[in-house]
């Protein structure tokens, strides 16, 4: 039977998925990530045969519930976070993360600051954090810049599967249409873009990022090159010193 077609412009989300008339819904029951059409047929939201990301054609209207979740997630990071941020947790699968305390406060310090130096414990959940940051970033801003390089090649790809993750489970109307997807970059038609790269002198050359972080570079003994702002001198000292130079 040929496939039936139906216009995204006049798809109405909130009609077909009853959005708002069950009190107890989670927001993942009103608004899945796929467009299907009454024989199941996925519908035009799709990119290279992915049915949970928006590809460059996509028409989408927004339903006013959906405008207003906009707007409130584009203003809140953590209300952002904990509504629409879907993580692998340990012995429960998948769910929406529930911020620790101090995945709070270092969310905050990337909001408040331009230069970060964080140091926290394994498994403490830093990686997914800041990746929630970029995600945040590259969607509710412009022409946004965003790049992760770590010092592995295996961790830089399993974070961009992290961050590929959370983009997919988003529901549509927080995505972008998407114009490049593979495992170092991440392209939105409005001239947003993730990009990873592992780590070396030449990570990111040639590119003005806005957001760049570069995951577990800490080893408190590897050396970096300064210029003291106040002496003007170059030196070369290890992190582990320039740590504790900044905490006195
Ligand atoms: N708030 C949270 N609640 C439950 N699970 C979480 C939370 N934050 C992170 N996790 C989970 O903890 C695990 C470790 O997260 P992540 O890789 O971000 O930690 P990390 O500190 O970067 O680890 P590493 O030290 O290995 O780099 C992941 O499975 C992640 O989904
Ligand atoms: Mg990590």
């Amino acid at each position: 039977m040929a496939k039936k077609k139906i216009d995204l412009v006049s798809y109405d989300w909130e009609h077909i998925h009853g959005v708002g008339k069950n009190e107890g819904d989670s927001h993942f029951d009103l608004y899945p990530n796929i467009g299907l059409d009454d024989e199941n047929n996925y519908i035009e939201l799709s990119f290279d045969g992915n049915p949970t990301i928006r590809g460059n054609s996509t028409k989408f209207i927004m339903s006013k519930i959906a405008k207003k979740e906009w707007n409130k997630c584009s203003k809140d990071l953590f209300y952002f976070a904990e509504t629409y941020c879907k993580i692998m947790v340990l012995g429960e699968g998948i769910r929406v993360i529930k911020l620790r305390p101090y995945q709070k406060v270092y969310l905050q310090l990337m909001l408040d600051n331009r230069f970060i130096i964080s140091t926290q414990s394994r498994r403490a959940g830093k990686t997914v954090i800041t990746l929630i940051y970029m995600l945040w970033r590259i969607l509710f801003k412009k022409a946004y810049l965003a790049g992760y390089t770590a010092n592995t090649a295996k961790l830089t790809k399993a974070s961009m599967k992290m961050f590929q993750n959370m983009y997919c489970m988003l529901p549509p109307f927080l995505q972008k249409n998407v114009t490049t997807w593979n495992v170092s970059e991440i392209n939105l038609s409005d001239g947003s873009k993730m990009m990873t790269s592992v780590m070396s002198g030449n990570s990111f050359r040639g590119e003005a990022l806005d957001f760049l972080i570069v995951d577990e570079c800490l080893n408190s003994k590897e050396t970096i090159t300064v210029r003291n702002k106040i002496t003007k001198k170059i030196e070369t000292i290890t992190i582990g010193e320039f740590y504790n130079l900044l905490s006195k």
